[in-house]
This record gives structure tokens, C-alpha cells and sequence, in this order.
């Protein structure tokens, strides 16, 4: 059943206040929930996001047969010690990218791999040659067959092999750490992405007994050698810095006083930074970071934001942000520079009332403060889902947000968490 958010606009007034509690970060549970395929036993992870990409990837690891068991909320248990095959199910894959990270360590594990191209938002072409790259270098033969990729390991196993990513990839760089964790002889990854998500990552499968050596950095190696072994242990995924960021970004919006709890400040510098060259009033605390609504000024003429690769200005926090820079007195120009096609959504600022001019797919200029009129939407995906969202909080008057399942892919319980801080949100069926 689709569902819409209607929410009523407080028109530009400061008013949220109270307490946002950060949940698990998708990126990291849903990593870790794969890397259970290099375990000889058992996982757990606590402090897991309940959303619809942590029920996908349940399922197409329960559809491989492994064990997938809800403890309780925010904690499961995954044992996929015995698997039925390594087919990645077809309709599953493409709804979610994070889907292809399960062939590093599947191919690792069952010598041979079958996926469609990964699904998921579409923010870009999003291609995966880095992948079929570094599975060859591993010794790896690639055949595509009905649309799916078929991968098969060399006779004994993957190799061990050295590579330089041509850029910077979250997904690769965890695809192949995890699958030379199986492989033979050592692996040198180059040029690696650095996102807290990885070190994390690395630090969970290290502490089961994996050799890696410079997660967190640009060159990580990694020693191959046999299986995991979770001894009992619990994985507790580390707080989501673009939900916190997220949140952040609607405190500086419309907040009187909005703590964001639970979450690691230092995972989003480079937007605390941005924020406050923009006047926003923020307080770090160690664990949360206290936002005070008021008005916002670009700093200087030509003033430009551009996204980047971690420890740079997270991707995933550029829409929320270009929402922000709509109510900042001033001109200022928005830079994405991971995906071509992320900028698509600002069509729909406009029809809210935005001033924002696109100069290719990769940048536009925003002349601020404009006011939003309350419209209907649909949410293009998760990360403009929610600036969507927010821009309906900032408006004047009654917001209809159609598609809430992709932002229901990221985010929990979104329409729950926001009313608490006074936000008028009311989750209704599509008729
Ligand atoms: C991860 O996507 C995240 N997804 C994305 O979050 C996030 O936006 C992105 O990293 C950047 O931070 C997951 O972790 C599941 P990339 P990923 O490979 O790994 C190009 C969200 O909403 N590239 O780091 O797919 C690619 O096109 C999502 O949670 C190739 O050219 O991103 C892009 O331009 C959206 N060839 C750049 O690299 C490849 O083989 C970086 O993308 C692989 C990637």
C-alpha cells in the first residue's frame, strides 16, 4: 500500500524543539549484516535501523538460506554458515544497492556469485566496472548470462591482488575487503574510500579474527585466511551521521532548540562547518549537537558548496542542505561532485517557490531567502526524500509527500520522531 506524508508548514517560524535520538547508520548495518556470510558461526548486531533496507537485505539473505532473526527491536541475529546458493535474487537486488556489496564475500565463500546489476536510488549511472575489475584481478572469470552477471573463482579460491581504485568507492572498497578476508595471500587496496562506515566495517571483522590493516585510510590491506568467528560477540552499528546531519540541517531550519542525540559530531565536521559560515548556532557536545533556529546569510559572494568524498561534505546531506540555502539571504552555488543526477529533485523546490537556476546536472545557483509554498511531492529518493521533508516544515501551508517508502528506506519512524519536536506530520493512505 503506498503511503504520503501530509504535513502542515510552520511558514518560516523557529518553533521545533525537544530531543531527536539518532539511530544505527543504514550503511554500516546493512554492510555488516553481509559480511555474516565470512562467519563459520553466528552474528549479532545491535542498534540497527528498522528499515525497509534492513528488511530487503533480510530477505535476500534469508532467500540463500541463511538464518535471519529479529531478537528484538534494533537487535538481530544472522547465521549464514550454511547457504543454499549464491544467486542473487533478482527483484531484491534491484531495489537496493547496497545489494552488490554480498559478492565479495558470496564469491569468497561459494566460489561463484550470480547478480543482476544492482538497483537502488537513481542519483546517476552508478556503473560497477570497479567491481568486475578487482574480481578479475582476483583471479575471477565474469560471464553475463539472462541479464545476470555469473562470476567464478579460480580453481583454489580467490587470489590476493593489489589494486588502485580509479575513484574513490564505498561499496567497492568494502566489496573487497570483505572478499580478501577469504582469499589467498595478501591484498592491497589503493586509493580507498575513507567513510566511518568502512572503518567500522573493518573494526568488527578485525576483532572476529580478520588480518586488515588501514581502514579509515586510503590504503587498506588485508591479510586472507579462513572463516570468522563471531564468538557471541554483538556488533553495535555505529550512530548514522547523514540522519544526524539530516536533523541538524532542519534545527537550523526551523528549530527553536532541537538536540540532536546519540550521534559522533566529528562524522559531520565538513556540514557543521558549512552551517556555521552561514550563521547557524551550534553547540558540540560529545555525543549530540544542541541547533538554534534563526536567520541565515551566504558569507561572501559566490559562495560555493561542494560535496566530497569523507571526510569532505557528505553527498547524501547535499539535498537537505540545498533546502537550507533557499532560507539564507544570499546567492550561493550548490557543487555535486560524486553523482551526475542528484540535483534533479531542485525542480521541485522551485514549484515550492525556490529561486534556483541549474547550470548542468552537477551544479545550480540558489538565491535565498525565498519563501516555500506547501505543495504536493514525490520524493525521487531517500536523501531528497527527506529534504523534501523539511521543505515542507519550512513552507507556508499543507504539504502532500507521495513515495514515503524510499524515505521509509532510510529513515525510521520519521513521522513519529518529528511530531515529538512539535512538527504537525501525519503518515495517510494513498487512495
Ligand atoms: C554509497 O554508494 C552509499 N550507499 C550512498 O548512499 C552514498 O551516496 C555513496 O556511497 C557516496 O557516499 C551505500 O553505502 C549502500 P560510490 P556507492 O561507489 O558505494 C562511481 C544512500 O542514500 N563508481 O562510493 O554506490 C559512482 O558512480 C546512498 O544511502 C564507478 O564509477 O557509491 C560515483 O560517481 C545513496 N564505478 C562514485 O564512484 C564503480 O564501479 C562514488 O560512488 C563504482 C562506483
Amino acid at each position: 500500500m503506498k503511503e504520503n506524508f501530509l504535513i502542515e508548514g510552520l511558514g518560516g517560524k523557529y518553533s521545533l524543539s525537544g530531543e531527536i535520538k539518532i539511530g544505527g547508520a543504514k550503511n554500516a548495518a546493512l554492510k555488516v549484516m553481509a559480511s555474516s556470510i565470512l562467519f563459520e558461526d553466528g552474528i549479532r548486531l545491535g542498534n540497527v535501523p528498522e528499515i525497509e533496507d534492513v528488511y530487503r537485505m533480510n530477505e535476500l539473505l534469508s532467500d540463500m538460506g541463511a538464518k535471519v532473526k529479529k531478537e528484538a527491536p534494533h537487535k538481530y541475529s544472522i547465521d549464514a554458515s550454511a547457504l543454499k546458493h549464491s544467486d542473487l535474487d533478482y527483484q531484491l537486488s534491484k531495489r537496493m544497492r547496497a545489494s552488490i556489496v554480498l559478492t565479495g564475500p558470496l564469491l569468497g565463500r561459494r566460489k561463484k556469485v550470480s547478480f543482476p546489476h544492482p538497483g537502488g536510488c537513481v542519483i546517476g549511472a552508478r556503473p560497477i566496472d570497479l567491481f568486475l575489475e578487482g574480481f578479475k584481478k582476483m583471479g575471477a572469470k565474469i560471464k553475463v548470462k539472462d541479464k545476470r552477471y555469473v562470476i567464478t573463482a579460480p580453481e583454489g579460491g580467490l587470489r590476493g591482488m593489489e589494486m588502485f581504485f580509479g575513484l574513490q568507492s564505498v561499496t567497492a572498497t568494502e566489496t573487497f575487503m570483505m572478499a580478501a578476508t577469504l582469499a589467498k595471500g595478501k591484498t592491497i587496496l589503493k586509493n580507498c574510500a575513507m567513510e566511518p562506515e568502512i572503518k567500522s566495517l573493518a573494526d568488527y571483522l578485525s576483532a572476529c579474527g580478520a588480518k586488515i590493516k588501514g581502514a579509515g585510510g586510503t590504503t587498506i590491506e588485508i591479510e586472507g585466511g579462513g572463516l570468522l568467528k563471531s564468538g557471541g560477540g554483538t556488533y553495535e552499528t555505529v550512530p548514522d551521521r547523514i540522519e544526524a546531519g539530516s536533523f541538524l540541517i532542519l534545527g537550523a531550519c526551523a528549530g527553536k532548540k532541537l538536540s540532536i542525540t546519540n550521534c559522533r559530531p566529528e562524522h559531520f565536521e565538513a556540514l557543521i562547518g558549512v552551517l556555521r559560515e552561514l550563521g547557524a548556532k551550534i553547540e558540540v557536545g560529545k555525543n549530540k549537537v544542541v541547533v538554534r533556529g534563526g536567520p541565515l546569510k551566504v558569507p561572501e559572494p559566490e559562495y560555493q558548496v561542494k560535496t566530497h568524498e569523507y571526510p569532505g561534505l557528505a553527498t547524501d546531506l547535499q539535498a537537505p542542505l540545498v533546502v537550507l540555502l533557499t532560507q539564507a539571504e544570499g546567492e550561493s552555488r550548490i557543487h555535486e561532485t560524486i553523482f551526475e543526477g542528484r540535483l534533479a529533485y531542485t525542480q521541485d523546490l522551485v514549484k515550492m517557490g525556490a529561486n534556483i537556476t541549474m547550470w548542468d546536472s552537477n551544479r545550480a545557483t540558489i538565491k535565498g531567502k525565498t519563501p516555500l509554498r506547501g505543495k504536493e511531492l514525490e520524493g525521487p529518493d531517500i536523501r531528497a526524500g527527506l529534504a523534501f521533508v523539511i521543505a515542507a516544515i519550512v513552507a507556508e501551508g499543507r504539504s502532500i509527500i507521495s513515495n514515503v517508502y524510499l524515505i521509509d528506506r532510510g529513515y525510521e519512524n520519521v513521522e513519529k520522531r518529528l511530531s515529538a519536536v512539535g512538527v504537525k506530520i501525519k503518515r495517510t493512505a494513498n487512495r
